[in-house]
């Protein structure tokens, strides 16, 4: 019996949210908020994880072969693994996490990246995301993309990560010294994600029917679309994607303010023509933002609810959230 050690780290999105699942640009991060899975492999045909963090146990047989039907619900993100990845030995072994759950930060993905490393999976940091991809989806029905999956699988210390959700290359991005990233939860917890969020994947399918990928298209493009929803939805995608860009290049060069305000026009563009925002995550933005030695905020991750990130000078919003540092990468350690 091999003693193993498996930890993957949560993310928080700086900028590029709703574009993952049409291959567009991303800006996410790595935190220094993870999951741990301690444990060993066992001689029997079953996985079973307890925690401190989420309550019950998982108990997954291997040959599990519907995850969303496991309870309780975060054991269904084990069973997602072990769908996926098809374990030829059982394990036995415990979860820690101090990733804020239905925060937004991606504490399914960390689950699910460490459960995978503690099971044995291998491959690059992309192969490894796009399993545990998959395992989110066949858990929870959601037809997520890979943002989430990967920035864990793919963190790099101090920057955040721009990536390209087409063709799945990670490009670092150095954050720039005098900039702290701080995330401030809502105090509302997130509805509505699972069902509106499936709708959002299928508006963005509906425009890309009628003008094609949305990750070439440009505005005037977006601007054809008969429909008026969709058309915001299509308007939403393509000016994020640029965004994406602009502020990686914004932090590049160290240009805080400006990189603030395109945060602050990613969270008018996910409220007014995307949809995701909520009256509390807007009248948050806007009570940080009119705070000294902040440059912009924005909400999230999905939205409906949960985070807020902000980029502030340093100790501008202190007592107000949870700092975050950029982390490195998922790892396992056998032995
Ligand atoms: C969730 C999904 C990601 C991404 C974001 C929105 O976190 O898991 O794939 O779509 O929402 O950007």
């Amino acid at each position: 019996m091999t003693p193993v050690v498996a930890r993957a780290p949560g993310r928080v999105n700086l900028i590029g949210d709703h574009t993952d699942y049409t291959g567009g640009l991303v800006l996410p991060m790595a935190i220094d908020r993870e999951t741990t899975v301690t444990g060993e492999d066992r001689d029997e045909a079953v996985v079973r994880l307890t925690s401190a963090a989420f309550p019950g146990e998982a108990v997954v047989p291997l040959d599990i072969d519907d995850p969303a039907s496991v309870s309780p619900g975060w054991a269904r993100y084990v069973a997602g693994i072990v769908a996926v990845l098809g374990p030829r030995r059982g394990f036995i072994g415990e979860v820690r996490s101090d990733v804020p759950v239905g925060a937004g930060l991606s504490s399914s993905a960390a689950l699910e990246v460490a459960v995978a490393l503690a099971l044995g999976a291998e491959g690059s940091p992309v192969a490894l995301a796009r399993l545990c991809q998959r395992a989110e989806q066949q858990a929870c029905g959601v037809p997520c993309g890979i943002m989430d999956q990967l920035t864990s699988t793919a963190g790099v210390e101090g920057h955040a990560l721009l990536i390209d959700c087409h063709a799945l290359s990670v490009t670092p991005v150095p954050l720039p010294d005098g900039a702290e990233v701080v995330v401030v939860h809502s105090g509302e917890e997130r509805a509505l994600v699972t069902s509106a969020y499936g709708e959002r994947v299928a508006e963005c399918a509906e425009a890309e029917a009628e003008i094609g990928p949305l990750r070439l298209a440009g505005p005037a493009d977006a601007e054809t679309i008969g429909d008026p929803l969709v058309r915001a939805r299509a308007r939403h995608v393509v000016t994020e994607n640029a965004r994406v860009r602009e502020l990686a290049a914004a932090l590049g060069s160290g240009e805080l303010r400006e990189a603030g305000r395109i945060m602050v026009a990613s969270h008018r563009s996910l409220g007014e023509d995307f949809a995701v925002s909520t009256p509390g995550l807007d009248a948050l933005v806007a009570r940080l933002c009119s705070r000294p030695g902040v440059h912009g905020a924005r909400l999230t991750g999905a939205g409906f609810g949960g985070c807020v990130v902000a980029l502030c000078e340093p100790g501008a919003l202190e007592g107000q959230g949870w700092v975050v540092r950029a982390a490195g990468a998922a790892s396992v350690r056998r032995g």
